[in-house]
């Protein structure tokens, strides 16, 4: 399977969902978007050049081979239970960082120190779905402000444990307007979430292109 014959779904139409939808409308992907709020996502949908389609959770899960669940980590594991079986076979993309306000205007962990939401989220999914940890190193505003960057793309890295699937997630990343770097297998996670040594706000502290990055790997 390539993603060219692969029905692709982002789940989550906030911050996240909303500029990778743009990303990869840009890149000329057709896709699904679902959200809670069906109505935010037609909206969205309606502005991106005919590539979106609107339609149910259900519906996306159903339809799509390959999905992004662009939501927090506690509503995708509601999303897991929820769905379950249904998930087996298909591409999960998690782009979540297990973090939460600090109550003093930033941000703290929410899980333990040396956990990763990747390796979590792989853990609760059914056996034979191929979770893919991508797309949630950068900030919002980086995701879009860096997309087709020139005079070299800048890189968004992902983890996987599943090759094929890792590659189509690193298709779907050329596609969104940058240069796939991967980082390793799934317990490789932490390094790409939020405050890990190769995330935008950890240690590698900015956005960087492929040559840094593999540097930094
Ligand atoms: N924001 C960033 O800069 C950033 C950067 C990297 C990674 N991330 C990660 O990306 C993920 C999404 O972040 P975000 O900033 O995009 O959050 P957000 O703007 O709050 O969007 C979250 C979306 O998830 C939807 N949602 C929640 N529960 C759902 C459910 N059960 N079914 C369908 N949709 C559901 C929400 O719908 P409602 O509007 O109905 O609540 C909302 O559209 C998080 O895991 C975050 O850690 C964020």
């Amino acid at each position: 399977m390539t993603i060219s014959d692969s029905t692709v779904a982002i789940i989550g139409t906030g911050n996240i969902g909303g500029r990778l939808a743009a990303n990869f409308a840009a890149g000329g992907q057709d896709l699904l978007l679902a959200g809670r709020d069906q109505e935010a996502a037609r909206k969205l949908a309606s502005d991106l050049d005919g590539h979106a389609e609107a339609v149910s959770v259900d519906e996306a899960i159903e339809r799509a081979d390959v999905l992004v669940f662009a939501v927090w980590l506690d509503a995708f594991k509601q999303l897991i239970a929820q769905y379950g079986e249904r998930l087996a076979g298909k591409v999960i993309i998690d782009p979540s960082n297990p973090v939460g306000p600090d109550g003093a205007g930033g941000y703290r962990k929410v899980i333990g120190e040396q956990e990763s939401s990747g390796q979590i989220l792989a853990g609760l999914l059914p056996a034979e779905a191929r979770l893919v940890k991508a797309f949630g190193t950068l900030s919002a505003d980086s995701l879009s402000a860096a997309a087709r960057r020139k005079p070299e793309r800048a890189v968004q890295f992902y983890a996987a444990d599943d090759d094929a699937a890792g590659d189509l997630v690193a298709d779907l990343i050329r596609i969104g307007g940058y240069e796939p770097v991967q980082v390793g297998g799934l317990d490789q996670s932490i390094r790409i979430e939020m405050f890990g040594d190769l995330h935008e706000y950890g240690a590698l502290g900015r956005v960087v292109t492929k040559s840094e990055a593999l540097a930094a790997v």
